[in-house]
């Protein structure tokens, strides 16, 4: 488990920058943490960095959106969703091929139900209104070998 604290919305959207540079084709990430914990600005400087001309704006009511960069980028957010089985609708196996990156906001809900390993980023609210506590953990085989790539990021926004 790695842990980074971010102090403003800005060093949040800096870290999902941050992370687009280590991101490989295929790649799945679960975005956690409660309402306006950070997952969309997570998103939006992650989806910046790889060149997404789009605003990227919450997925809450639309389930997922696609915008193009560097990386086709699949943004979903699941928070709606009230079955595990209806997972099977969002065509996940299609959706993570390598031309993409996959994010799912509340992607812990579903998270029995993956086709392949993850990074989880969990976005806990700290001692400010302005500070979140970022817990990464890596599930499964995929992300392995970025743990010294991520370790370096916190490094650099210490
Ligand atoms: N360090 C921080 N990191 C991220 N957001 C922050 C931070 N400090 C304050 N904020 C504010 O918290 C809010 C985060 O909103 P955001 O839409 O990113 O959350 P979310 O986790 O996607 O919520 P939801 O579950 O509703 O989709 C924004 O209004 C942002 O300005
Ligand atoms: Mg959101």
């Amino acid at each position: 488990m790695i842990q980074i604290t971010t102090k403003s919305v800005e060093e949040t959207k800096e870290f999902g920058a941050e992370l687009a540079k280590v991101v490989n084709p295929g790649d799945l990430i679960l975005l956690c943490g409660d309402l306006g914990a950070g997952k969309t600005s997570f998103t939006q400087g992650f989806g910046l960095a790889l060149g997404a001309t789009c605003p990227i704006t919450s997925p809450t009511f639309t389930l997922a959106n696609c915008y193009e960069g560097d990386l086709v980028i699949n943004h979903l957010d699941v928070y709606r969703l009230t079955h595990i089985e209806e997972t099977r609708d969002l065509g996940l196996h299609e959706l993570i091929d390598d031309q993409s990156v996959t994010l799912i906001e509340w992607g812990d809900v579903i998270a029995g139900a993956l086709p392949c390993g993850y990074l989880e980023i969990r976005f806990n609210l700290g001692e400010t209104s302005e500070e979140r506590n970022v817990h990464l953990q890596i599930v499964g085989s995929e992300w392995e070998d970025r743990i010294e790539s991520i370790e370096a990021i916190k490094e650099k926004m210490c």
